[in-house]
């Protein structure tokens, strides 16, 4: 547990995240969202799907967890979904023997095969007690199941969403009325049995993805209909060569970078939704993958990278998978995959955004991370409202007098219409404040003496501490106004 890391102690402290099956000695890679980290993971979702989904014209599905094993076969997860393990002779721990290499030596290690990292791990001694490590076995990293009783049907934990919606590829294209492009999102689970699972929700072993398959015609590739939203996008690219450039996604396609609009769009789209969600574009680069990091699915594939305090991290990739998916499940189903376009058949092509939900919610909350100084004696988290898990609070100043009355009614008349408030009753108004902006709240709204005389309140502002005074009734509008949120170029 790296409960040293004073965001990744404030989000245990405050029940942003918990560890799942704790009082029983936790489980390595498996967290259970709390009270306001799922109001905030619920926020975030809502986001992809107004900006990614519906203002892109897509649908969405929600499929199954298990999925039969030819599913996994075909896609290549069955033969390639694989981690490079060591042990311990001595105390017996398993780790990643390509991130014990890269730790030891400093040396990039991707594309290389078991014999070859076993020659490098020989100067490497074990990370937790010096001890020697075994020779390097490739080790699957699917949770695999059974479905039913006795022998079962063989089966998996779905290690991506993106599985779900290719075997259903046929029906969705019958029930969207048979056009491409066709994107398809999905919101759900999958799950990686990770070696050495760390580093609190970057790497973990069950986790939410939201990704997206936008089916189309190889002709469509070069023209999404909302380019010029994105196509000047400033963004920071490191290129294969390792070389970092500042680039937009209209540079990426004319330069050759970019296989195509389509997956450049996807790649301008992610960088302006995460530095409006408050990642400092210092803290950001997109990495497009040199051939030996590109997942065996993929033939062109960019991840957008965020500096945390566990070091550069992937946040989320867009990969172009061509028609490998569907032409695989056509083959060992035996069912056509295909799509009328333009009066032929075709094997649709695929652009894949594929965000993951847990860590980008982490580096949204390291981003808005502050610690106390001396102007704000306690903690506290600067998120952008829409992403905050409320609001606004709700005070009485004092416990009598019709206060608590009146901040209920505040407070219920807020949530009717539809906004995520909460009433707070207990302690001294300063640690209201305390503990409102410590889980990031952007108001606070404190019910006085004043209020049953003018129907006015007092609405603080977390970021500068500022007060205004103003009438119950501009309270929506106000709140609406800071809710908002936009993409812009
Ligand atoms: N669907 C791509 C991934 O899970 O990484």
């Amino acid at each position: 547990m790296d409960d040293r890391n004073p965001v990744v102690e404030l989000a245990l402290r405050r029940g942003f995240v918990m560890p799942s099956s704790e009082i029983y000695g936790g489980l390595a890679g498996f967290y259970d969202y709390g009270p306001v980290g799922t109001l905030m993971k619920n926020k975030l979702i809502s986001l992809w799907r107004h900006h990614c989904i519906r203002k892109e014209g897509y649908v969405e599905i929600d499929g199954a967890n298990i999925l039969r094993e030819e599913v996994l076969k075909a896609s290549g997860h069955v033969k390639s979904f694989t981690d490079p393990l060591t042990r311990c002779s001595k105390c017996k721990n398993s780790f990643r023997a390509d991130h014990l290499v890269e730790e030891a030596t400093g040396q990039r290690v991707e594309g290389l095969d078991a014999n070859q990292l076993t020659k490098k791990l020989e100067k490497v001694k074990c990370p937790n007690c010096g001890g020697k490590l075994s020779k390097v076995e490739l080790f699957h990293t699917m949770f695999d199941v059974r479905a039913g009783t006795s022998e079962g049907t063989r089966a998996y934990l779905r290690p991506e969403t993106a599985q779900s919606i290719f075997i259903n590829f046929p029906r969705l294209f019958s029930v969207t009325r048979e056009k491409l492009p066709l994107g398809v999102g999905q919101v759900g689970r999958a799950f990686r049995n990770e070696i050495s699972p760390r580093n609190f929700l970057i790497r973990m072993r069950e986790f939410t993805q939201m990704e997206i398959e936008i089916f189309l015609s190889p002709d469509q590739l070069d023209s999404h209909p909302n380019w010029n939203e994105i196509k000047d996008v400033k963004l920071r690219l490191v290129k294969q060569d390792g070389k970092e450039v500042e680039t937009t996604p209209e540079e990426m396609v004319r330069q050759k970078i970019a296989p195509n609009q389509y997956l450049a769009y996807w790649v301008g789209k992610a960088w302006l939704f995460y530095s409006a969600l408050g990642i400092p574009r210092k803290n950001m680069r997109m990495k497009h993958l040199p051939k030996d990091e590109t997942p065996f699915y993929s033939k062109s594939n960019f991840d957008l990278e965020v500096k945390t305090s566990f070091g550069w991290k992937e946040a989320l990739g867009t990969a172009y998978r061509t028609d490998h998916d569907l032409s695989e499940h056509a083959k060992l189903s035996g069912k056509k995959m295909e799509a009328m376009f333009e009066n032929g058949k075709i094997i649709p092509h695929v652009i894949e955004p594929s965000w993951g939900v847990d860590r980008p919610f982490y580096m949204i909350l390291e981003a808005a991370y502050r610690p106390k100084t001396k102007e704000k004696d306690w903690e506290w988290l600067q998120l952008p409202p829409v992403i905050a898990p409320y609001i606004s609070a709700v005070f009485p100043l004092m416990r009598k007098d019709g206060q608590p009355e009146k901040a209920l009614e505040v407070t219920k008349n807020l949530l009717e219409k539809g906004f995520d408030v909460f009433y707070d009753k207990t302690g001294s108004i300063g640690k209201r404040y305390a503990r409102a902006d410590e889980i990031g709240t952007p108001f606070c709204i404190t019910i006085d003496y004043d209020t049953a005389k003018d129907n006015t309140v007092t609405l603080r502002h977390r970021d500068t501490g500022k007060q205004d005074r103003v009438k119950i009734e501009e309270l929506p509008k106000l709140l609406g106004e800071a809710l908002n949120f936009e993409l812009n170029a």
